[in-house]
């Protein structure tokens, strides 16, 4: 097949599509939906999120230097939709969908009760790329639904039906 140039924004793909929770300084709680996100070491496991520095979450995420990614399943996309194009600025969302939030273990921000996986992280680094922040998460604790990990705690993957 012939090459052609073609755009350079949103060149790669597929992206995953996570939810980020986080928890500021005073206690506000929020959610939004992220798909520049991605494992960016293996020794010591960590994850990075891309936050542009605009959204609501992101001065949450800057104070409290943690978050958690939230795996989705196809049943949650309606919630995922709507916290991904609504901003807590302008309202409680996470009340109106009823997300229900339970504390993390390891760190200081919520995760989220009807997501199969969640990823707890520490900010160990961040780098500003251009439109967004890249925050560089040590992964602190792994909460999976238990008909997903085996008994040396391996998480099947291809049980969750990913939006
Ligand atoms: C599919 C999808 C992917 C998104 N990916 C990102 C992302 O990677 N980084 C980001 O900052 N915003 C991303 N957004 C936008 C935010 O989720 C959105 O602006 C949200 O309303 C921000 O909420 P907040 O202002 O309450 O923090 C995405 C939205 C959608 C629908």
């Amino acid at each position: 097949m012939t090459k052609k140039e073609a755009n350079k924004k949103g060149a790669l793909q597929p992206l995953p599509k996570v939810l980020v929770s986080c928890r500021g300084l005073d206690g506000e709680e929020n959610v939004l939906a992220v798909a520049y996100c991605g494992n960016c070491s293996y020794d010591p496991p960590m994850v990075m999120v891309g936050i542009v520095p605009s959204r609501y979450s992101h001065k949450l995420i800057k104070e409290s230097g943690c978050f958690v990614v939230n795996l989705v399943g196809k049943e949650y996309q309606d919630t995922f939709d709507y916290l991904g194009k609504n901003s807590k600025r302008d309202g409680d969302k996470l009340a109106f969908k009823n997300v229900q939030l339970e504390n993390g273990k390891k760190v200081n921000a919520p995760l989220l009760k009807d997501c199969p996986v969640c990823i707890e992280c520490t900010i160990m680094d961040s780098v500003i790329t251009g439109s967004h922040e890249m925050f560089i998460g040590k992964i602190e604790y792994v909460h999976a639904n238990e008909n997903l990990i085996d008994n040396e705690g391996n998480i099947d993957f291809s049980r969750i039906n990913f939006i």
